[in-house]
């Protein structure tokens, strides 16, 4: 028996301690987040073991932030072929062309050393919209509009954040003393943000009948920059339904196998 005390009381110290450590890892972000109210959940196609992207939900999150953010954020680990690939917004082929050579992508050099611009090809890596970050802190007021290629990976809330983020511009309250140019949102640490409440009712045309609202638009564009920051989440859940079914058939046969091993036993 004592062989086995001293281990078994080294694993549950070890797992004592991870249930710690995952308790304190979690309950850091709260503490940083000050007086910035919880980010509430919201329902998502794509949420839980199984969840899947919802093809309309994603082109019409495309079709936002090329109308909206794209002036300002850059998505550049994407390339516009990815929008027909599956698993993200599966436009079809024709699309994906007419999509990619709405953008002008600098090319170069020519014969005679000149760069030049020409419509964009499904091969073409997402434009950014400044050439540098000097350039993009000088157009907003001094500071910088991050790519967002990842920011649904980076952020605590995910997509929760970047709906929340898109929906709390509030008036600040009497109490808060704004810095010029910055606008009040309940959702951003500080709650002072350099961007401009970017989405208003009305302002990019859904051709599908979906509402044309601010709270559409937070919802599609989040869907889609999740898709951005994660385009194999479909494969894996669907990897991961397969290896579900995988294991109820072994439980199954080993349970069989059991019963014939032990039913040559007698009681
Ligand atoms: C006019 C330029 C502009 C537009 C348009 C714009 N943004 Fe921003 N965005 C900014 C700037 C500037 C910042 C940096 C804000 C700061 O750090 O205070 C920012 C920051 C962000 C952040 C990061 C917030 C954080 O936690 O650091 C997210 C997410 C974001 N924008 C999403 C969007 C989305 C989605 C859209 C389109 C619906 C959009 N933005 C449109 C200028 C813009």
């Amino acid at each position: 028996m004592k062989i086995f005390a001293s281990p078994f009381r080294r694993s549950a110290l070890a797992v004592a301690g991870a249930i710690l450590g995952a308790l304190t890892l979690t309950a850091t972000p709260l503490l940083a987040a000050g007086d910035t109210p919880a980010i509430p959940s919201q329902k998502w196609s794509f949420s839980g073991p199984f969840g899947l992207y919802d093809r309309g939900q994603l082109q019409r999150g495309y079709k936002v932030y090329k109308e909206v953010c794209a002036a300002c954020h850059g998505l550049r680990l994407l390339h516009y072929r990815n929008l027909g690939e599956s698993g993200g917004p599966e436009f079809n082929e024709a699309q994906v062309k007419t999509l990619a050579a709405e953008v002008e992508v600098q090319d170069g050099p020519n014969e005679d050393g000149d760069m030049f611009d020409r419509p964009g090809k499904p091969s073409d890596a997402f434009v950014s919209p400044f050439p540098n970050k000097e350039a993009a802190r000088a157009a907003n007021n001094g500071a910088y509009p991050p790519d967002l290629s990842l920011m649904a990976k980076a952020r605590v809330g995910g997509p929760d954040y970047i709906y929340a983020l898109m929906t709390g511009y509030k008036p600040e309250p009497d109490s808060m003393d704004m810095q010029e140019g910055m606008s009040y949102n309940e959702y951003f640490p500080g709650h002072q943000i350099a961007m401009a409440a970017p989405l208003s009712a009305d302002s990019v045309e859904y051709t599908d009948g979906t509402p044309p609202t601010v709270d559409n638009y937070a919802r599609d564009v989040s869907a889609f920059l999740m898709w951005a920051a994660e385009p194999k989440l479909e494969e894996r859940h669907r990897l991961g339904f397969r290896f579900m079914i995988y294991l109820v058939i072994l439980a199954g046969l080993l349970y069989m196998a059991k019963r014939r091993v032990w039913s040559r036993l007698k009681h």
